[in-house]
């Protein structure tokens, strides 16, 4: 609301709570018209919605609109039918409390209108899935089917409501609309016999006229024209530019599939029997009596309705006389038309009622589409309901209508006040008593028991004997005489006896007086009971019309008496859940846009009481606001609460109230709301902001200003950063790009001029390759003694890599030799002075070198004394071979420090000095022969020794080793010569075979055949 309260001069106050002189109906009038006058319809009183019907499209419904109105605050925005509807949506949602709108006004007035915009509106802006949008679109599309059997051209309106209409919409959880229940009011069955001049039927039998197939209407019996109709032509209208039947008449039928309706049929054939009952004619017979002139009427009406035609000519001819209907009585002409008027009027209304019923079951909320529990759903109720009438003659309808309001103003005036006072309590502010009219003296002037007018009536219709409405007026002026709100011509006096006729009476509504009729009051409250009808093969008129109706003794309750049922109801239900209001205002009778009649709408100010609403609601503040919202508007007029506010809210709105010189009259702080007295309070804070605004709007633009350009700076200063930066690196990388251009360079050039001496050209590759021959012995030296790999080195490093690979090879044996355990050197030692002996001269040597010498080839057992034991160092097993005849002889050899014996079975065969030992001989075959020689000329050495051992390698080694006879060792490569005695030798002669053989052979030589395994 704060937004356009700025430019209220020109269109007034969008609430009337904060006109100045609220209790003026001129300025209410005044602020109306000039809102209208601008095409503002919309003005509130508080949450009320008072809506001005402009009769023209002012294009303010469109889904743009409703996206504007869709979650905003009710004041933040100019006063709309869709604020209302999204504030009750939300209150639905947040608070999770049922909601209702009560739409009233006189007819025309746009109510309709304002309740297919709210729908259509939840419809919208509600979110749905695909079951659910089958229940939106039947929701939407009840309206049409409504509207066809039960709107009506009238003098007010093309397109009039002739029934009262409260729809619930019902909500799940998340909002989304489920389901739907229409409940109607007090249809306008007379419209279906008679209509006043300009006035037509209901909608639907034009549309079938004009819409129907050829051959549906010829099977209904029925022809394209409205004009041959009676009950269709009383008003002499029945085209209207406005309307097109035929177009609404597809409407109407698609509405219908869409709902899911399948009783088509019999629905027509109900709809053409009521044009058939308008064409049936009476006449006298011979005998007097009255009788149907029209047969053929008769005819469809017989087959249409389904029931049997000799009943349905005595139903319209003929009076029961008891309930039971034995006895019968011939109506009189006038009284045979109100029959079949009435029978028509009654299958009409009862198949409309079963319409509802059946819209009902369509839109009906069900269970198992969802699983959804109805109770976590809402609902919000539309009320569409006719507002105060007043008519030159008044009638028993008028009557309803008007209590139906009486009814709604008191539900107004408790729940509005009853949520004024609450809204106070809860905000701890003091609930002073407010002066209002309170019209519950009205409403139980018409429903009290026993005392009311509605008791009074059903008695005068229960009461024995023939009651007329004389002696009704006269009843009533006996009970209800001396009301303050209830007049008769003969209870009035002077001035308002003229006003009101003898068969009147006068009520004093809340409104405004209207007189009432007494005239057939009586006679329209006994229920025709059309038995006739209850025998019907129709499938909706046999549910419509229950049987049991026809044989019950019991007396069915008035009109009135059902009605006031029905209204408290009504109210039973609205009372449940949280209403808000709209107040529709017709501006002209001429359905004229633009033209604001104000005789008019002063009437229809008062009728709809909204000058009482406003004094209800300005009895107490005429402004409240959340201290947010009031926080927020007005803090740019105090310095303590700009730019802002930083402690509680409550301190923030007294800060601010107190800089501004509000008078503790004026206002009090509630709990989260503050409140302000008078208008004219927040007018003029408001002309403060509206001062202050030229101000602001410098300031803001000032700050703007600088901080668009600091905004500038800073955008230049980091692209000035960023070039420079980016400047550096690629000066950067460009110089390193150079860097290694200028080495490539330098490297082709020396290594052309590689072999050259030294000079600037090679300088840079030749210390290159000596640096990287460096690194890579020092990255990769060799790995241990017996690798000898070796880089290759630059010319000019040959010499220092000679040393550097001697120095290396030398550490690395000396790494190996301190590495070396005791054993092994002396295995080493051994292996040495083998290597020396045999290298390159004996076959076998090759294969002895990976086997390992050992320490002796023999056990204790063998030997011969302690004192030989102990000087032992090695012994093996050998054959000795004679020097004469050479017969093999097993023999051990065993070696100590300074002589060698030949033992056998523990006897010592032969001792040999090491002194004494010549030489040793072997051939460089592979046999294990070798020959020890000995000085023959001594007689205590026997001479020569021949052996053969296994070991012969390691044998002679040890030998050779310990006798120090290492260069005494003889390889002879065909024979050796041993002597046998003094002065007489031997010979043993070597061939390679291709086994070992020893044999004696020619002239007495021995013959060693060896093995050939290594050919030299
Ligand atoms: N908000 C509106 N904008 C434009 N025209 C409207 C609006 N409300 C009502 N009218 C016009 O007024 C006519 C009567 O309105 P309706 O709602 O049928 O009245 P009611 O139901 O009060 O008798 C509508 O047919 C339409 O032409
Ligand atoms: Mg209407």
């Amino acid at each position: 609301m704060e937004s356009t309260l700025t430019a209220r001069d020109r269109v007034g106050v969008q609430d009337f709570v904060l006109l100045e002189n609220y209790t003026s109906e001129a300025a209410f009038i005044e602020n109306l018209r000039r809102r209208f006058g601008e095409k503002l319809i919309y003005t509130y009183i508080g949450s009320v919605l008072v809506s001005v019907n402009p009769y023209k499209d002012l294009e303010i419904y469109s889904k743009a609109h409703m996206e504007r109105y869709r979650g905003v605050s009710f004041y933040e925005i100019s006063p709309h039918i869709y604020a209302v509807s999204d504030n009750t949506y939300r209150a639905m949602r947040t608070e999770r409390r049922d909601q209702c709108i009560l739409i009233s006004g006189e007819s025309g007035a746009g109510k309709t209108e304002a309740s297919k915009k709210i729908l259509q509106y939840y419809a919208t802006t509600c979110p749905v899935t695909d079951h659910m949008s089958t229940i939106r679109d039947r929701l939407l599309q009840s309206n049409p089917v409504l509207e066809a059997f039960g709107n009506a051209k009238t003098l007010r309106n093309d397109n009039s409501s002739r029934f009262g209409k409260y729809m619930d919409v019902q909500f799940d959880f998340r909002g989304a609309p489920i389901g739907g229940h229409i409940l109607n009011y007090l249809l306008e069955k007379s419209r279906v016999v008679h209509q006043n001049h300009g006035e037509r039927n209901f909608h639907i039998f034009y549309q079938l006229l004009e819409g129907g197939e050829q051959d549906q209407l010829s099977k209904l019996g029925l022809e394209r024209n409205a004009q041959k109709y009676h009950y269709l032509v009383k008003g002499c209208c029945p085209r209207v530019s406005s309307i097109n039947d035929k177009s609404d008449w597809k409407t109407v039928r698609k509405a219908l599939t869409v709902i899911g309706f399948h009783e088509e049929e019999d629905l027509l054939n109900i709809i053409a029997s009521v044009l058939h009952l308008g064409n049936t004619q009476f006449g006298e017979g011979e005998d007097g009596e009255t009788q149907i002139t029209t047969e053929p009427q008769l005819t469809y009406l017989s087959k249409l309705l389904g029931v049997d035609g000799p009943a349905l000519r005595e139903a319209l001819t003929h009076k029961k006389l008891t309930a039971k209907g034995e006895e019968v009585s011939p109506l009189s002409f006038e009284q045979a038309v109100a029959a079949r008027d009435a029978l028509a009027k009654a299958v009409y209304g009862r198949a409309f009622t079963w319409l509802v019923a059946k819209i009902n079951q369509s839109l009906a909320f069900k269970v198992s589409h969802t699983s959804i529990m109805i109770g976590s759903s809402s609902v919000i109720g539309l009320l569409d309901i006719y507002g105060f009438e007043v008519f030159q003659h008044n009638s028993f309808e008028q009557f309803c209508i008007n209590y139906c309001n009486e009814k709604l103003q008191q539900l107004f005036i408790k729940l509005t006040l009853k949520s004024e006072q609450e809204e106070y309590e809860a905000e701890g502010i003091t609930w002073e008593p407010v002066k209002y009219f309170d019209n519950k003296i009205i409403c139980d002037l018409v429903e009290e028991k026993h005392k009311g007018f509605i008791s009074i009536l059903d008695e005068e219709c229960l009461r024995p004997g023939e009651p007329s409405d004389i002696s009704f007026l006269e009843k009533l002026e006996d009970t209800l005489g001396g009301h303050a709100h209830f007049v008769t011509h003969k209870l009035a006096n002077g001035k308002t006896r003229k006003a009101v006729g003898r068969e009147e009476f006068r009520l004093i509504h809340y409104a405004g007086e209207v007189n009432y009729t007494v005239n057939g009051e009586l006679a329209n409250q006994s229920v025709n009971s059309t038995a006739v009808i209850c025998q019907s093969d129709n499938q909706i008129l046999s549910q419509c019309f229950n049987r049991e109706e026809v044989t019950t003794q019991k007396r069915p309750e008035t009109a009135a008496t059902q009605f006031k049922n029905s209204l408290a109801k009504l109210i039973e239900i609205l009372m449940s859940k949280e209403p808000s209001y709209v107040r529709c205002i017709k501006p002209n009778d001429a359905k004229q846009s633009g033209r604001f009649d104000e005789a008019l709408v002063r009437h229809q100010v008062k009728y709809l009481g909204l000058m009482e609403n406003l004094r209800v609601r300005r009895a107490g503040f005429a402004y409240r606001r959340r201290y947010e919202a009031f926080l927020q508007r007005y803090k740019s007029l105090c310095p303590g609460t700009w730019p802002n506010w930083q402690g509680r809210l409550a301190d923030g709105v007294a800060t601010l109230v107190q800089h501004l010189g509000y008078k503790p009259e004026e206002y009090k702080l509630g709990k989260t709301k503050i409140f302000i007295r008078f208008p004219k309070t927040l007018f003029t804070t408001e002309d403060a902001l509206e001062a202050r605004r030229p101000a602001l709007a410098l300031t803001l633009q000032t700050s703007w200003r600088g901080y668009r350009e600091r905004a500038k700076y800073h955008r230049i200063r980091n692209a000035v950063i960023q070039s420079a930066w980016r400047g550096m690196k690629s000066r950067r990388k460009a110089r390193r790009r150079r860097h290694a251009a200028e080495i490539i360079r330098k490297f082709i050039k020396g290594f052309i001029y590689r072999h050259y001496e030294r000079c600037p050209e090679n300088e840079y590759f030749l210390d290159h390759q000596r640096f990287s021959f460096l690194m890579t012995l020092v990255r990769n030296p060799p790995k241990s003694v017996l690798d000898k790999s070796w880089p290759v080195p630059p010319p000019s490093l040959t010499e220092a890599s000679e040393h550097l690979c001697r120095l290396c090879m030398q550490n690395m044996m000396r790494a190996y030799c301190r590495r070396i355990q005791p054993e092994w050197k002396k295995q080493m030692e051994q292996k040495v002075v083998a290597s020396q002996i045999f290298q390159d001269q004996k076959d076998s040597y090759p294969q002895s070198v990976p086997k390992l010498f050992v320490a002796s080839r023999l056990g204790r057992a063998h030997t011969l004394t302690d004192t030989l034991t102990r000087r032992l160092v090695y012994g093996v097993a050998v054959t000795k071979y004679d020097r004469r005849g050479y017969k093999a002889r097993p023999r051990q050899l065993l070696l100590t420090s300074s002589f060698a014996v030949l033992v056998a079975e523990a006897k010592l065969k032969q001792r040999i000095d090491y002194a004494a030992l010549r030489s040793i001989s072997v051939s460089s075959l592979t046999d294990g022969f070798m020959v020890l020689h000995v000085p023959s000329e001594d007689n205590k050495q026997k001479s020569d020794v021949v052996l053969q051992c296994d070991h012969v390698i390691e044998v002679v080694t040890k030998l050779a080793t310990m006798a120090d006879k290492k260069n005494k060792v003889n390889i002879s490569q065909d024979s050796i010569k041993f002597a046998v005695a003094r002065g007489k030798e031997g010979v043993i002669d070597f061939t390679s075979g291709p086994e070992l053989k020893v044999a004696k052979g020619k002239k007495g030589h021995l013959l060693v055949t060896a093995p050939q395994l290594n050919p030299r």
